[in-house]
């Protein structure tokens, strides 16, 4: 791992910690544009602000509020901004949910009687033999759609689960199908998701993570626990991903493979090969820690 990769990401987990257990008020004189602030006073640790005020400002993208142009920095299903004055001398941090435009809200409602339904029951059971059984694990679902891991892993304890996804639209039939697991979603995009705390599975069914780059699953597999696993599918390279096949939709497609076999142990590593998917899987060493996660 670089160590400008490392450092980079560093900063940024640390900062998204801090940012989201931060105490934020109402901005009630915005009315037309409704979101929390926190200030330098509400943290107990005068340096965490400055920092997090600086990597919002170096790791943010521009953004425009009318003729306003600042910098935003997404975050877990939040967008932070600062007035633009300098870190050192910033009173305060904003935030507001972010709101993703994903094509899939149009096509959720259909998802589970298409796509879904269409699948081979055996490529269903193959990946779940390959994942194993859940029970007492702590797990993360990437791209978790409607909610076929928890429909195939009964075992699946809503105190144990975290699902992310960056449509609402999939996340509502999620939500509506297991009431009980429906706080333990985040609409949020695996780009944008840096997570607090570790897990010991760490799962993305039927490409959820096909329009990422592989730096964005290399940050996502830094949660998951010494001795912990990882099983992530992706379309098998040239293959028509589920969108423009069932519903004439595209996503970017961000063919990763040789990169993926690399995480996945290098070598003459080969991924199962499940319908149209490649299942990749790998397992943090025992004594390997990744000090990026905190
Ligand atoms: C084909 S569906 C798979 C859903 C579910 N895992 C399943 O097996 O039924 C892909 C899902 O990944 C989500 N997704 C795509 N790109 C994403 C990203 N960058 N971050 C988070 N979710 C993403 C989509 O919104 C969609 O719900």
């Amino acid at each position: 791992m670089s160590r400008v990769w490392e450092d980079v990401q560093g900063r940024i987990f640390g900062a998204a910690r801090n940012l989201l257990n931060a105490e934020y008020v109402f901005a009630k004189t915005m009315a037309d544009n409704p979101h929390f602030y926190t200030t330098r006073r509400r943290w107990p640790d005068n340096n965490a602000f400055t920092a997090a005020a600086s990597v919002i400002q170096s790791e943010g993208e521009r953004a425009f509020y009318g003729d306003y142009n600042y910098t935003e920095l997404s975050l877990n299903g939040y967008y932070y901004w600062t007035m633009g004055a300098a870190p050192p001398v910033t009173e305060v941090i904003n935030r507001k949910r972010r709101r993703y435009e994903n094509p899939w809200d149009e096509y959720a409602h259909l998802y589970d009687a298409s796509c879904r339904d269409l699948r081979h029951p055996d490529e269903i059971a193959s990946v779940m033999s390959v994942i194993g059984s859940m029970e007492g694990l702590d797990v993360l679902d990437v791209g978790c759609g409607t909610g076929l891991l928890l429909e195939m892993a009964p075992e699946l304890m809503p105190e144990r689960y975290t699902g992310i996804d960056s449509s609402e639209g999939m996340l509502r039939e999620l939500a509506a199908k297991f009431p009980a697991h429906r706080r333990r979603v985040l609409c949020c995009s695996a780009e944008n998701f840096y997570p607090e705390c570790r897990y010991d599975l760490v799962v993305s069914m039927f490409g959820g993570l096909e329009g990422v780059d592989v730096e964005t699953v290399r940050k996502l597999l830094v949660c998951v626990k010494p001795g912990g696993r990882w099983v992530i599918m992706l379309s098998a390279a040239g293959m028509p991903a589920d969108c423009s096949q069932y519903f004439g939709f595209t996503v970017p497609y961000r063919d990763k493979t040789a990169e993926m076999r690399e995480l996945a142990g290098g070598g003459d590593y080969e991924p199962e090969l499940v319908g149209r998917y490649h299942v990749f899987c790998g397992r943090r060493p025992m004594d390997e820690d990744n000090p990026l996660a905190g």
